[in-house]
């Protein structure tokens, strides 16, 4: 322990350095950092980003089995089961109490009737995985029982139930405002989760959930984690920003990820939250409401960035609009690229960014965000998104499903408000 605190100070310390040097515009040649070690003797769990859905934006405290059941279901009628979509994830207040006696979690009676191991067989059923939550304090974000000092029962009896994922949430844990030490015993905390879904034999992926101010993408692998929050929670909104006590905007996010993409890769991956995409307002966590174009963009952006794809709609009711977007194969393809490079932003000026994310196959995604209010467009040469001026590309639009004739050597968007352009460029 001793000496894993002493090596994630020491990248702490790089990192600072590194990213008070670099600003907001990272390159890839800026990557000087050491890579954590891949944890030994351990099979290697996703080695893409995890993909599926999420109970607490559609739903919250009115989760229930029957929810469950229907989300499963539609998983497989829809076409999410084949797009890739697998894990169904049970958030918050699932829980009815912890026993006095023996100090086994329990399911609320009245929403899960037949017992979590029940559903966990529900939604094997289907082809499908299934995920849970819990929290490293002693209290759930929601005011149920936490994991903490229960964290060896609680990973056995969730590997009996047939979890194959755990979202832990970290309210009621020492706060860093008022801790000085409150880092070392966050990685203390998730260590111990960690350790204990280990030794439980069953592979499940480890969802940390620490929202980012003790920079989980120093610890996260280390301490057994496939994915890390790097971000408060992303409301139904546009753009709002930071802030631990309300719900964050999508760009907001997008802003949060782009100085962290060398901490991602196959087996540990920076997650900016759940997708907001098809709530239009609905649902539990409100939010106002975003535009089709801004959707888009967060499933542009965030396959852009490697980013787990939890979706976070009622998937039974899912309109075309949000299917046309959750469903795309060209950019869930981008996202599980077996490379697992997160992008980096190339270009930024006037509200328009571009960013970069090499591909497998010697393929390159360039990816145009117009943060404008207004419509926009934009021509750059390959030199200005990092490519070699002399390279020859076909480029492909992943919205419009087709190649595009662009002049050798430029890429050129045209964008309506808050919209994002993705193109997959592929040496000729
Ligand atoms: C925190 C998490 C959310 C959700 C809720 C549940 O706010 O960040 O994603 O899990 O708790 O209470």
């Amino acid at each position: 322990m001793r000496k894993l605190l002493w090596r994630i100070v020491l990248l702490n310390v790089i990192v600072s350095l590194s990213i008070s040097f670099s600003g907001c515009t990272n390159k890839s040649t800026d990557k000087k950092i050491v890579e954590p070690d891949v944890v030994s003797n351990v099979p290697v769990l996703a080695l893409t980003p995890p993909m599926g859905w999420n109970s607490w934006n559609p739903f919250g405290k009115n989760v229930s089995e029957q929810v469950i059941r229907e989300t499963a279901d539609a998983f497989v009628s829809s076409g999410l089961k084949d797009a890739g979509y697998t894990y169904v994830v049970i958030d918050d207040i699932w829980q009815g109490g912890r026993d006095s006696l023996t100090g086994l979690l329990y399911p609320d009676a009245k929403r899960f009737p037949s017992g979590i191991k029940a559903l966990a067989n529900y939604v094997h059923s289907k082809g499908l995985k299934f995920g849970i939550y819990s929290d490293a304090g002693t209290l759930t974000c929601g005011d149920r029982p936490g994991s903490f000092g229960y964290e060896q029962k609680d990973a056995k009896l969730f590997a009996e139930w047939g979890v194959d994922y755990l979202k832990y949430d970290y309210c009621y844990c020492p706060d860093y405002a008022s801790e000085n030490n409150d880092y070392q015993m966050a990685i203390a905390r998730y260590k111990a989760m960690g350790d204990a879904l280990k030794a439980t034999g069953r592979p499940i992926v480890f969802s940390i959930c620490e929202w980012g101010p003790r920079s989980p993408w120093l610890w996260g692998k280390e301490v057994g984690g496939q994915l890390w929050r790097t971000s408060y929670d992303v409301g139904d909104k546009w753009d709002e920003p930071r802030n631990e006590h309300s719900q964050i905007g999508i760009l907001t996010s997008i802003d949060v990820m782009c100085d962290l993409e060398r901490f991602a890769g196959p087996g540990g991956w920076n997650d900016p939250d759940m997708l907001v995409i098809g709530l239009a307002n609905s649902g539990f966590i409100k939010g106002g409401g975003c535009t089709d174009a801004e959707y888009r963009t967060q499933m542009s952006m965030w396959s852009m960035f490697s980013a787990p794809l939890m979706l976070g709609c009622d998937v039974s009711k899912m309109t075309e609009a949000t299917k046309t977007i959750v469903l795309n194969k060209d950019i869930i393809a981008i996202d599980q690229d077996p490379l697992g490079k997160q992008a980096f932003r190339v270009y930024r000026k006037d509200g328009i960014e571009a960013f970069k994310k090499p591909l497998s196959g010697n393929r390159v995604a360039i990816a145009f965000l117009n943060r404008n209010s207004k419509p926009d467009k934009i021509t750059l040469s390959y030199k200005d998104v990092e490519l070699k001026p002399e390279m020859k590309y076909s480029v492909y639009d992943v919205w419009k499903h087709s190649e595009l004739k662009q002049p050798s050597g430029t890429l050129s968007a045209e964008m309506r408000p808050h919209e994002c352009q993705v193109y997959v460029l592929s040496p000729l």
